[in-house]
């Protein structure tokens, strides 16, 4: 099978980085990607690159490669799809938030609104590639709708789980450890196999049957999560003891077994997946019944919620019980560094909590903007939209937004907070200047000798 033509659905922090790359790689594929959110479409479309609606290091150059050559985006789905060879589905898939599994199981939705639409808009033959996490035997519904809702022809389906990461998404993608691709049909796999093998070595691409493929990508992110709450975990028991949690992640990563990444300890993992995933995980156990396979993963999630907690419970305890009124600096607001994207963000949770003591938060992010820091806030109903926008404000400027604080918390892992005059940031402060870094991101050898009462994560 030759594709000449792919259509994904979803323009999203998948679909539209993940899109872009296999129309740089492979020229002769028309790729395209269709929303049905027009705002996104256009923001994709925009010929201001600095306008696309994912940040992400190197993508902006991909796009300008590709785009208006073999590259387009579009909100007209039918056609999208009824020309396509290959049709990637890569729509959100978030946690339940009504009915039988609410908070828990993934709502798959928008997944089933897609299989009736493909659907109903093929006329010919096509491999329909689940790109979006899912459940472990989604490819069964799928199928099940695709055949008793289409118009005669034959589709075939792959699991084909998406591993980047946000920040790193265009490097991971370009060169990724592994591509899964989870299919019965030979065709169909090889075909997949062929379009990445245009640029990703033939022994990095692994195939399985369809259900080890949905499977994996649940137990990937499943054990990457992890082993951040079990460094989190540590950090705590490194605060009471003198250890250093640094120092430990060090010392254990050196063992070839255990390895160094993913043992850095934060103030709580965020991110759309993470949690998501996980939870997604621990209802599936539940529904088969294996009880203990579930209570096992959902103490990840338990641990992450307690470190979130318990760094903004520090805060206040450490001043003095009381942030009633006091102005608190947030360098940081996304999930992590280099991306724009704020979803899960612990940064949400650890406002709420102080907002909920009645301190004034002051936000600085290089890459969020305002409106996503008030709607993230206002999306959790702790209190009223006008007392989210009296007692929090968003500001452009970092050393204006330190300026008279109490204290500064660093939430995200931005590289340029470590380049801040931090003698001109003290000075500017209240005292004592506090500062509660979330990242064990700044050098707290000289914070302390500059003159800040200076509290990291796991020491
Ligand atoms: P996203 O919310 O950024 O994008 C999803 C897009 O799909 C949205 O723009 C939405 O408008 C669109 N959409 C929904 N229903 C549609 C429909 N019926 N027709 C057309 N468009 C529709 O989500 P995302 O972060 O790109 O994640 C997508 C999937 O990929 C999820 O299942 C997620 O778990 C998985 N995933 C995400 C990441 C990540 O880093 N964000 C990494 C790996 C896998
Ligand atoms: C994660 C996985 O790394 C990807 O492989 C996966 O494709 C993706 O989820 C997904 O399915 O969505 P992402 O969430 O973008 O990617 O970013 P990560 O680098 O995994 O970081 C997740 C969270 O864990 C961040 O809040 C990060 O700050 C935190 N983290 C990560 C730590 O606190 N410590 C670490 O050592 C690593």
């Amino acid at each position: 099978m030759n594709i000449s033509k792919i259509c994904c659905i979803g323009a999203g922090y998948v679909g539209g980085p993940t899109m872009s790359v296999i129309a740089q790689k492979c020229p002769g594929i028309t790729v395209t990607i269709v929303d049905i959110n027009e705002q996104r479409i256009a923001a994709w479309n925009n010929a201001d690159l600095s306008k696309l609606p994912v940040y992400e290091p190197g993508l902006a150059e991909v796009v300008a490669e590709a785009r208006g050559r073999n590259l387009f985006f579009s909100t007209d789905v039918d056609t999208a799809i009824a020309e396509a060879d290959m049709v990637f589905i890569s729509v959100n898939t978030p946690t339940k938030t009504y009915g039988k599994g609410k908070g828990m199981a993934a709502d798959l939705k928008y997944i089933e609104l897609c299989a009736r639409q493909i659907a109903a808009a093929s006329t010919s033959d096509k491999i329909i590639v689940e790109k979006s996490t899912l459940p472990v035997r989604t490819a069964e519904a799928l199928q099940s709708i695709l055949h008793n809702t289409g118009n005669g022809v034959n589709f075939h389906i792959l699991s084909n789980p998406e591993f980047l990461a946000e920040g790193t998404a265009i490097q991971d993608l370009h060169h990724p450890d592994r591509v899964l691709i989870g299919g019965e049909n030979g065709e169909a796999v090889q075909a997949l196999v062929d379009v990445y093998a245009s640029w990703v070595p033939r022994e990095r691409i692994l195939t399985t049957n369809l259900w080890s493929s949905e499977l994996s990508k649940l137990t990937a992110n499943a054990f990457l999560a992890q082993r951040v709450s079990s460094i989190n975990a540590i950090s705590e028991l490194c605060e009471r003891t003198g250890a250093n949690v640094d120092e430990v992640a060090r010392a254990i990563g050196t063992d070839s077994r255990i390895g160094p990444k993913f043992l850095k300890a934060s103030v709580g993992f965020g991110g759309s997946c993470f949690q998501k995933d996980i939870l997604n995980l621990v209802y599936i156990a539940r529904t088969y019944g294996l009880h203990e396979v579930a209570d096992y993963w959902e103490q990840v999630i338990i641990m992450n919620d307690h470190q979130k907690r318990r760094f903004a419970d520090n805060i206040v305890q450490t001043m003095y019980n009381t942030v009633s009124g006091k102005k608190i600096t947030f360098l940081g607001w996304a999930f992590k560094k280099d991306t724009n994207d704020t979803r899960e963000s612990a940064a949400i949770h650890v406002a709420d909590a102080l907002l909920s003591e009645e301190a004034n938060v002051v936000v600085y992010d290089p890459k969020v903007t305002a409106q996503q820091v008030y709607a993230d806030l206002d999306y959790l109903c702790s209190r009223s939209p006008e007392e989210n926008r009296r007692l929090v404000t968003v500001v452009n400027d970092p050393y204006d937004a330190m300026e008279s604080a109490h204290a500064v918390a660093v939430l995200t892992e931005w590289d340029e907070f470590k380049t801040y005059n931090w003698h001109r940031i003290k000075d500017s402060m209240m005292k004592p200047a506090f500062i509660f870094d979330g990242r064990k991101l700044l050098p707290d050898n000289k914070l302390g000798q500059i003159g800040f009462q200076y509290y990291a994560i796991g020491e």
